[in-house]
C-alpha cells in the first residue's frame, strides 16, 4: 500500500534530520507492506525565502491531502528581523489551525543507556515512561488580551483563559484512548482551587472518568504536578492538561529525560497529524552533519503508529533506536568518553542496521 507523507524540512538542521528519518521509515515500513510516497514542501524560513511567506497555500493543501506530515524545525537568526506577521514560527501556528491540531502528545521516556543524562537520581528515573497530552488551540494563549495601558503603578495588561466543554471533552477523550494503549492511568492537571476554567476542566474530566471505568483517573493541581515530576516521575502514565500548563510541564518533562535531541512529539486533531522533534532548528550546528536525528526518527515512529497503520515499523524503529544507544553510538550532544562518537549519518546507519 502506498501512503503519502508531506516532508517539511524547514530550517537549520531540519533537512539533515528529516532526511535521516525518511531513510529509517522507508526501511521499516516494509514490515507493514507499506511504501511511502514523500512529498517535499516548504515552511518557515525556507518558505519566506522562496515565496515571501512562512506557510504557502501549496504547503497547506498538500498537508491536508496527505496521511501525515513530518517536520524538522523552523526558524533561525536569518529571519529574526522579518515582520512579526510573517515570522517562521507562524508556519507552525498556521499548520495547527489549518489542520485542526488541538492536541499535542509528548512522550517522555528514558532509555536505559541514557539514564545518567537525567539530572534526577538513577533510582528515580528507572520507570519514567509517560505522555503529556497538552491542549493546543484553546485557553489563555488564544484568549482575548489587552496590552499594557494606563500610567504609573496603575498601568495594566491582561490575558483571558477560556475553555469550552467541547474542547475539554475531546482532549480528555484522547488522553483516555492513549491510556488504554498504555498503563491505563490518566492524571488530569488543573488549578481548580483558583481558576473557574479549571473547575469546568475538572468537572468534565470527572464525568469522563465515570463513563470510562477501564481507565483510572487522578486529579492534581499544576503546582503539585510540577513538584511530582521531579520527585516521583515514575508514577505518571498519561498527563492531560491545558495549553498553558502543558507548555510548561512538557518542558519540565523534557529536562527530566535529560536529552532534548531525543524527544519526539505528535500534534493531532481533526485533520492530518503532524510529527516533529521537540527541539528547534539548532542554527549553531546546522550544515555540519552532526545533529542528533533521534528525536525526528522517534517522531517518525509515532507517525507510523498513529497515522500510517504501520505498527510493526513503529515498534521496530523504537527498538532499533534503543539498540543503537545500548551499543554505544552517540552524537555530539549526548557523547561521553568511551562511547562511539558518530555524526548524523553514522547514527542513522546505526539505527538502520538494527531494523
Ligand atoms: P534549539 O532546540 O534549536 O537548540 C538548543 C540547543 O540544543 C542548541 O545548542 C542546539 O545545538 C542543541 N540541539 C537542538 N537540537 C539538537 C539536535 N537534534 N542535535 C544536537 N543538538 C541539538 O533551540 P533554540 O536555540 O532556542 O532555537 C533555535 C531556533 O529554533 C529558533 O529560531 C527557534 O525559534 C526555533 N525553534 C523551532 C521550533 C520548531 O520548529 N518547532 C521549536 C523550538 C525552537
Ligand atoms: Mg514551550
Amino acid at each position: 500500500i502506498e501512503k503519502t507523507v508531506v516532508a517539511i524540512n524547514g530550517d537549520g538542521i531540519g533537512r539533515e534530520i528529516v532526511e535521516a528519518a525518511r531513510r529509517v521509515v522507508d526501511k521499516a515500513v516494509v514490515k507493514d507492506n507499506i511504501v511511502i510516497c514523500w512529498a517535499e514542501h516548504k515552511a518557515g524560513g525556507e518558505a519566506i525565502d522562496a515565496y515571501g511567506k512562512p506557510l504557502p497555500q501549496s504547503t497547506i493543501d498538500a498537508c491536508k491531502k496527505a496521511e501525515a506530515v513530518l517536520l524538522g524545525a523552523v526558524g533561525g537568526p536569518k529571519w529574526d528581523s522579518v515582520a512579526p506577521a510573517i515570522r517562521p514560527e507562524k508556519a507552525i501556528l498556521g499548520l495547527r489551525k489549518e489542520l485542526g491540531l488541538f492536541c499535542n502528545l509528548r512522550p517522555v521516556r528514558i532509555f536505559k543507556a541514557l539514564q545518567e543524562y537525567s539530572p534526577l537520581k538513577p533510582e528515580l528515573v528507572q520507570d519514567v515512561d509517560f505522555v503529556i497530552v497538552r491542549e493546543l488551540t484553546g485557553g489563555i494563549y488564544f484568549g482575548e488580551r489587552s496590552e499594557a495601558s494606563g500610567e504609573g503603578p496603575n498601568e495594566k495588561a491582561w490575558d483571558k483563559e477560556t475553555y469550552h466543554r467541547y474542547e475539554i471533552e475531546r482532549i480528555i477523550d484522547i488522553a483516555i484512548d492513549t491510556a488504554k494503549k498504555r498503563k491505563g492511568k490518566v492524571t488530569s492537571v488543573d488549578k481548580a482551587n483558583v481558576l473557574a476554567s479549571s473547575r469546568l476542566w475538572r468537572t468534565v474530566a470527572q464525568e469522563k472518568a465515570t463513563a470510562n471505568s477501564a481507565v483510572t483517573f487522578d486529579y492534581l493541581y499544576v503546582d503539585n504536578t510540577a513538584m511530582q515530576l521531579v520527585v516521583n516521575p515514575g508514577q505518571f502514565d498519561v498527563i492531560v492538561t491545558t495549553n498553558l500548563f502543558g507548555d510548561i510541564l512538557s518542558d519540565e518533562g523534557a529536562v527530566v529525560s535529560g536529552s532534548l535531541g531525543l524527544l519526539p512529539s505528535a500534534s493531532i486533531g481533526t485533520g492530518t497529524a503532524l510529527y516533529e522533534p521537540i527541539h528547534g532548528s539548532a542554527p549553531d550546528i546546522a550544515g555540519k552533519g552532526i545533529a542528533n536525528p533521534l528525536g525526528t526518527i522517534l517522531s517518525a515512529a509515532m507517525m507510523c503508529r498513529y497515522s500510517l497503520g504501520a505498527s510493526k515499523a513503529a515498534d521496530a524503529i523504537e527498538a532499533a533506536v534503543e539498540a543503537a544507544l545500548t551499543a554505544g553510538y552517540r552524537t555530539g550532544d549526548i557523547y561521553k568518553d568511551g562511547m562511539k562518537r558518530v555524526n548524523t549519518e553514522g547514527m542513522t546507519e546505526a539505527v538502520l542496521q538494527y531494523i
